[in-house]
């Protein structure tokens, strides 16, 4: 029996944390999901949605920016009681203009991925706010995805390193428009501060998780009209299911939910498809890519991401 009862859910508006809000509502056990939204309308359309599709009325909205760690801080005051366990899925390509600066000193991209999450379980910790674990949301991309994202190409992984990346400064041939702005990068540094937090905070499970490539979400809705085209109603509904490269947003979101309290699943690690997959059965990648249980770059990239608040 899942003894998680109570659940913050980042991004949960739409997409796979929306998706993942519907699938853990089921579950009987389940008494509050807290939506973690940045856009009051948007959270107020998706609780109304939960509400009638799932006949539970258990949702309730957390305004919260997780590109902005005051809005972080503000929300986890706000919120009333401890939660057992916090979904870290808010992300994506960053918006429309990924690379430019956000306040922090961070790229869009990295502050949209990592910035804001970082504030939260800090703060969720140190005010007792959160009893038994978080999944940090990552993806394949931060071991490459063969024809589609070239493996994260880092010389040392050391702090200055990872900086370079999350200020956007990195400087290597790889590291390109098709690389989506670094992506791959940045959700390779969450899955390893991510690690990093479960022998930081020893009480607290932290576990990395991908979705897998996914169909049906929002993830597409900022790239350029043309491209966006092209991948939202073309290459995503048709020619990758046909390929075997795509899944449901109902199996997208069930994998957040194989990893949540499952005491199989080792503190600290990382859940994701198979070497040279995007979909299937997930494993876990430090086994496969030993740099995921590297604890120096662990702690250089929580080191590195904490730098950057001021
Ligand atoms: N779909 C895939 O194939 C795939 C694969 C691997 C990993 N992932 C990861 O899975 C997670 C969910 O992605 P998705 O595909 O479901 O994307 P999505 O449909 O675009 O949903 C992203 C969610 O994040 C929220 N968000 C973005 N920036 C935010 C901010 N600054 N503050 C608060 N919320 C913010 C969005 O809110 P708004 O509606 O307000 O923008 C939305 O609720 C992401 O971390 C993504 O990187 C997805």
């Amino acid at each position: 029996m899942m003894k998680n009862r109570t659940i913050l859910i980042t991004g949960a508006n739409i997409g796979l944390g929306k998706e993942v809000a519907r699938q853990l509502s089921s579950n009987g056990n389940i008494e509050k999901i807290f939506l973690a939204c940045r856009n009051l309308d948007k959270a107020n359309q998706a609780k109304k949605d939960l509400e009638y599709t799932t006949g539970r009325k258990i949702f309730d909205i957390i305004l919260m920016d997780i590109s902005d760690p005051s809005s972080v801080k503000t929300a986890v005051n706000a919120l009333p009681y401890a939660v057992d366990a916090v979904i870290l899925n808010a992300g994506g390509q960053g918006g429309k203009d990924p690379l430019a600066l956000s306040q922090s000193g961070m790229t869009n991209i990295a502050a949209t991925n990592l910035l804001g999450h970082m504030v939260l379980v800090d703060e969720l910790v140190k005010m007792n706010k959160v009893k038994n674990e978080f999944i940090y949301v990552s993806s394949e991309g931060a071991r490459g995805i063969k024809g589609v994202m070239k493996k994260p190409n880092l010389k040392t992984n050391s702090v200055a390193e990872f900086i370079s990346v999350l200020n956007g400064s990195f400087s290597d041939p790889k590291f390109d428009g098709n690389e989506a702005y670094g992506y791959g990068y940045i959700k390779y540094i969450g899955a390893l501060w991510t690690a990093a937090n479960s022998r930081k905070y020893p009480h607290i499970k932290f576990i990395s998780v991908s979705p897998g490539n996914t169909r049906g979400t929002a993830g597409y809705d900022n790239l350029p009209t043309l491209t966006r085209f092209f991948f939202k109603y073309l290459l995503a509904p048709i020619v990758m299911p046909l390929i075997g490269m795509i899944h449901s947003i109902r199996k997208g979101a069930a994998r957040y939910i194989a990893v949540l309290d499952n005491p199989q699943i080792e503190n600290g690690s990382f859940y994701a498809s198979k070497e040279g997959k995007v979909i299937g059965d997930m494993v876990e990648q430090g086994a496969i890519f030993p740099e995921f249980r590297n604890t120096v770059f662990q702690d250089n990239a929580d080191i590195a991401m904490h730098s950057f608040l001021k």
